[in-house]
């Protein structure tokens, strides 16, 4: 396959957790080998949520960023970079609303779930209504063309789609068309440790990269189970089951997990041994990530350093698509 440009990107509102890191890291990891990929930490798309928590998204870049480079991401090969400083992405958003009318962004079923979520009622900021206007501006000024995505985020693509169409179509063909690449299998789409489903940074429900090995722990021991399955000789039950949700997205040792799954629906397994076998299942994917986070930690210096080298470098890719679309929209000279 011939490379392609991909852009990845996480709001610093939080830490990252483990269901970003089946969900995206992995994927990036792999990618990063392939294509010439992009890590855009959308501190401004974070503003959106919550325009107050400024200083916690402040802080957030640098964490995000950590929990990126300790999951394998390598600034070697892929390009960091932080959305506020690349003030052309704000540019190229304020054209884009042109393009795209209040009742398709309400309609926007991304968007639609996020209000219910976020609990704005009639109080949505105009800005959260627009995130996906600002989400096609990322795309099409780093000239994305493949954006990899989980499901929830697939109407955010097909509506950077319309609008590539639109400009292209009223101001002659400029614009990149992206493609989505849809993240699949168990490990896709992680639930929350209470089983509701979503792992949430702020829904108390998350295991964090950089849990130690005791809040890991605790954490898997009040993991949700099967609330039918009183005594250990009562069967088990799988669906709605967080414990081997996660083993199913995270044990490597298929053969074993396909016996314990056996046992357990047909009684006499205890609760407590399925979560020994998680939490050693984990702490061995954590540990190392753990390690290289606290390196990290140690040496932000650097960490900042990777992220200004990779917005510079950015800067130049996104100040090209501005230029081209400003000569587009015949906004480049005065007369
Ligand atoms: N919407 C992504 C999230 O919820 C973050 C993001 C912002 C992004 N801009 C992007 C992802 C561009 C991919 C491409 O975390």
């Amino acid at each position: 396959m011939a490379p392609q440009v991909v852009l990845t990107g996480d709001r610093p509102t939080g830490r990252l957790h483990i269901g970003h890191y089946a969900g995206s890291l992995v994927q990036r990891v792999e990618l990063q080998n392939e294509h010439r990929q992009y890590v855009l930490v959308a501190d401004l798309q974070a503003l959106t949520d919550d325009a107050k928590q400024a200083q916690a998204v402040r802080r957030n870049i640098v964490e995000v960023a950590i929990d990126n480079l300790a999951a394998g991401v390598d600034p070697a090969k892929s390009t960091f970079c932080v959305q506020s400083r690349l003030p052309e992405l704000a540019e190229l958003t304020f054209y884009f609303l042109n393009l795209v009318t209040v009742a398709r962004l309400q309609r926007n079923p991304t968007v639609k779930l996020e209000i219910a979520q976020k609990g704005f009622r009639r109080s949505i900021p105009a800005g959260f209504l627009c995130y996906p206007v600002s989400q096609a501006a990322d795309i099409t000024a780093f000239k994305a063309d493949l954006v990899p995505v989980g499901e929830d985020q697939v109407p955010v693509i097909e509506q950077t789609i319309e609008i590539v169409r639109a400009f292209n179509g009223i101001y002659g063909d400029t614009l990149v068309e992206p493609k989505a690449r849809l993240s699949t299998g168990p490990g896709a789409r992680i639930c929350g440790l209470d089983g509701r489903a979503k792992m949430g940074k702020s829904l108390g429900n998350a295991i964090f990269l950089g849990d130690s090995e005791d809040e890991l722990r605790r954490k898997v021991r009040a993991a949700f189970t099967d609330p039918r399955h009183l005594r250990v000789s009562d069967p088990g039950h799988l669906e709605g089951n967080v414990v081997f949700a996660y083993l199913d997205a995270f044990d490597p040792d298929r053969q074993g997990l396909a016996e314990l799954k056996s046992a357990y629906v047909r009684g006499g397994v205890a609760d407590g041994a399925t979560k020994e076998r998680l939490f050693r299942v984990l702490n061995e994917l954590l540990t190392p990530i753990r390690r290289r986070r606290r390196e990290l930690e140690d040496d932000r210096a650097a960490v900042i350093r990777i992220l200004e080298d990779g917005t510079a470098q950015a800067k130049s890719v996104v100040a090209d698509t501005l230029a081209r679309v400003r000569t587009a929209m015949r906004l480049d000279e005065l007369v």
